[in-house]
């Protein structure tokens, strides 16, 4: 196992809205040169970048049109090798986003694929990209279960898309070809769409990249069986190659299966990805109850932590010697927590989530409690998506348009327009910012506030052993209605999210931790509270919307 992931703490920058150097509206490498920082104060000491390669941006960069450069709008290639250089001075990782199932439309490599591939006398005219698409022979048709697209190019044949339409499958190959126009996952041009990409994961892994998340990493061999043999195979491939000459490097999938992608495909980390049904969900935004809201963390909940450890156990204890399960804060394409959880809630939320085993990510915003924006129009093919991607608040809010600006909470210099983003004119940002919500600077200033949480969470967490991604974990107590408490290493950690008081028989943690006699000094073992526990007539009592751990 990769050794710095033990105490490695990710922070996902949306390069498009972190912090805006040159006044045209949108973020830049060097905006996040300028909060390296920041980051590794707060106690993240690893950073993922969503794609920032020359790309159309019709779905917000995954529409990679130069895999080796990098797109004007954020910088030079140059700066890229500055912020890796910045980082590496500071002990902080930077992985990049690797997008291998699909390209740009506008690629060079499609263009050429979509070239005719007989000539006018009826001799083959393929090229060398040809086949790095998967093209039918119809024009006409449907590919089985698969969006495709025709009248497109001059080539005879429809071809298959992975995601929007600007973004057309590279061939990987078939489990196992039907039809004469599909190819094997084992042959000779879906073997060098591989190597392509181990070509560009070596490039910016030379330049200092210290590895990748791997956008939809279950898509690459189209009508894989169930348990993704073949693509895992495919992933392997890349392991190998990796442990032989990147052995530091390390790539973390957009799987959400973490048996598959861990144990099958050779996965250093595996997101654990908010998807209907999944444990993960129900902790912070419950999508799948009708009516009552039964999202774990909100302080009227049932607090019922058995539907998430019924789903995490099993993916824990099945991976827990070869990989990391990671736990986000949201992401780019999830509705931000802040949506469900208000600021007591997201504390004891994202408290839990940096201290369970694996290597955490948390979203850009997220630490100061950054609102998901209802309703913004669509923006480089965000949708819904949208409104998790708007503009870092680094400064309280100032109204520009008044004379000297109004200072909002926690003082704001008169200059900080857009609330410290870009200094671009307002109408020229890539999203708008959000005047009633938090800042950076308020946040910092005011002792109790998530981001002070978050940070000292974070302080704890690099101090102790016990927290490390691979330290021990044992569930103490799981069960409906009670507080949730669990070990790691020496640590116990005593969780009640909900409004109302709970108790339990004082017995359990007092073996927990490791002491037969009854009155354990518990303030003397506490390492961290908000809430409060306390032992009263052999019981533990719980106070509501309480985290406490102890040694
Ligand atoms: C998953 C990415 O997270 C998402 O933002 C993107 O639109 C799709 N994959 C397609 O690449």
């Amino acid at each position: 196992m990769v050794s710095w992931l033990k105490d490695a703490v990710f922070y996902e920058i949306y390069p498009q809205s972190f912090n805006d150097t040159n006044g045209d509206g949108i973020g830049d490498i060097q905006g996040i040169i300028e909060k390296l920082d920041y980051i590794k104060d707060l106690g993240a000491n690893a950073i993922w970048i969503n794609p920032w390669y020359d790309s159309p941006f019709k779905d917000a960069g995954y529409d990679v049109r130069n895999y080796k450069l990098v797109a004007p709008r954020y910088g030079t290639n140059e700066d890229a090798k500055r912020l890796f250089v910045e980082a590496s001075k500071r002990d902080m990782h930077i992985i990049l986003d690797l997008v291998p199932g699909h390209t740009s439309e506008e690629h060079p490599w499609f263009i050429e694929s979509g070239k005719p591939i007989v000539d006018a006398d009826g001799n083959e005219a393929k090229n060398e990209f040809s086949d790095r698409y998967i093209w039918s022979d119809f024009w006409l048709g449907s590919i089985a279960g698969h969006p495709y697209i025709g009248g497109e190019c001059d080539r005879n044949g429809t071809y298959m898309l992975n995601f929007f339409k600007c973004q057309p499958a590279l061939n990987y190959g078939f489990a196992e070809p039907k039809e004469k126009w599909q190819m094997s996952y084992q042959d000779e041009e879906p073997g060098k769409t591989l190597e392509a990409m181990m070509d560009v994961m070596r490039f910016w892994l030379d330049m200092g990249a210290s590895g990748f998340r791997v956008d939809m990493a279950d898509s690459l061999v189209k009508d894989d069986d169930d348990k993704k043999s073949c693509t895992s195979k495919i992933w392997h491939k890349v392991r190998e190659m990796l442990d032989a000459e990147y052995p530091e490097a390390v790539m973390v999938s957009e799987w959400s299966n973490p048996l598959l992608a861990i144990n099958g495909a050779g996965y250093h980390m595996d997101f654990y990805l908010n998807h209907i049904g999944n444990g993960y969900n129900t902790l912070l935004r419950d999508h799948e109850s009708e009516g009552e809201d039964r999202t774990y963390f909100k302080k009227n909940a049932d607090g019922d932590i058995t539907r998430f450890l019924t789903d995490f156990i099993p993916k824990y204890e099945g991976t827990k010697d070869k990989g990391y399960i990671s736990f986000l804060t949201c992401n780019h394409d999830t509705p931000r927590a802040s949506r469900t959880l208000d600021e007591s809630e997201l504390k004891i939320a994202y408290a839990t989530l940096l201290t369970l085993p694996g290597v955490p990510f948390i979203y850009y915003g997220d630490e100061i409690g950054m609102r998901y924006i209802e309703n913004l129009p669509t923006k480089e093919g965000g949708y819904t998506r949208t409104g998790t991607r708007t503009p870092m608040q680094w400064e309280a809010y100032a109204d520009s348009s008044s004379e000297g600006g109004t200072a909002g909470v926690g003082g704001s210099s008169a200059g900080d327009i857009n609330m410290g983003f870009s200094t671009a004119a307002p109408d020229r940002l890539y999203l708008p910012i959000d005047p009633e919500g938090p800042s950076v600077r308020e946040q910092q200033a005011r002792p109790d506030s998530l981001y002070n949480t978050v940070k000292e969470i974070l302080r704890i967490r690099h101090a102790e052993k016990s927290l490390n991604a691979d330290a021990d974990f044992e569930v103490i107590l799981g069960e409906k209605d009670k507080p949730f408490i669990y070990r790691r290493g020496e640590i116990v950690i005593v969780v009640n999210p909900s409004e109302r008081e709970m108790s339990f028989e004082a017995n359990v943690l007092i073996d927990a931790l490791s002491r037969s006699e009854k009155t354990i000094g518990l303030d003397d073992r506490t390492i961290y509270k908000t809430g409060s526990i306390d032992i009263i007539e052999d019981r533990l009592v719980v106070s509501p919307q309480c985290f406490v751990m102890l040694r």
